[in-house]
């Protein structure tokens, strides 16, 4: 089965370094122009998702939760990443302020944590992950 249709079929997974894993594979098929909200509560797993997608676009920086800068950038040899954490935007107006539209055109791929701030926002064609911790504690991740 492809990374995609396991995803859209949910998968969980084991450790951080699993998830990593599936989203370094699931990104480098990503187009180049790709916008990926990532849903889920708190520590459910959306940074660690980014640090995989970060790997699979071969940048070698770290990335790190942008909770106090809002979004940072990393270059990489395949893509560039920019990563924005919505969770601090006051609501679509302040998100309109950062000028974020020339992250939504090839090179760049723009990762969102907390879309849900920002809903009116988000384009239309972006790829939606749900990540989750299920009762058990097990981490699951499903493509919309
Ligand atoms: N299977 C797994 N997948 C992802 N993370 C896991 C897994 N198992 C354990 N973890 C741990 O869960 C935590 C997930 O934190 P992470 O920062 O990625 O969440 P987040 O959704 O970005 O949270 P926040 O909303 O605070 O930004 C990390 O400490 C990670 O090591
Ligand atoms: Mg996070």
């Amino acid at each position: 089965m492809s990374i995609c249709a396991r995803l859209k079929a949910g998968i969980e997974t084991r450790s951080a370094e699993e998830t990593r894993s599936i989203a370094a594979e699931w990104a480098a098929g990503l187009p180049a122009d790709a916008t990926v909200a990532l849903h889920g509560d708190l520590g459910s797993g959306k940074t660690t998702w980014v640090q995989g997608m970060a790997t699979g676009f071969g940048i070698t920086s770290p990335v790190t939760s942008p909770t106090f800068t809002i979004y940072n950038v990393h270059p990489g040899t395949l893509r560039m990443l920019v990563h924005l954490d919505a969770y601090r935007l006051a609501g679509v107006a302040q998100a309109e302020d950062l000028l974020l539209e020339e992250f939504l055109v090839s090179p760049w791929c723009l990762a969102i944590e907390w879309p849900e701030k920002i809903p009116t926002w988000i384009p239309p064609d972006a790829w939606h992950l749900d990540l989750e911790v299920g009762a058990d504690g097990r981490h699951h991740v499903r493509l919309r």
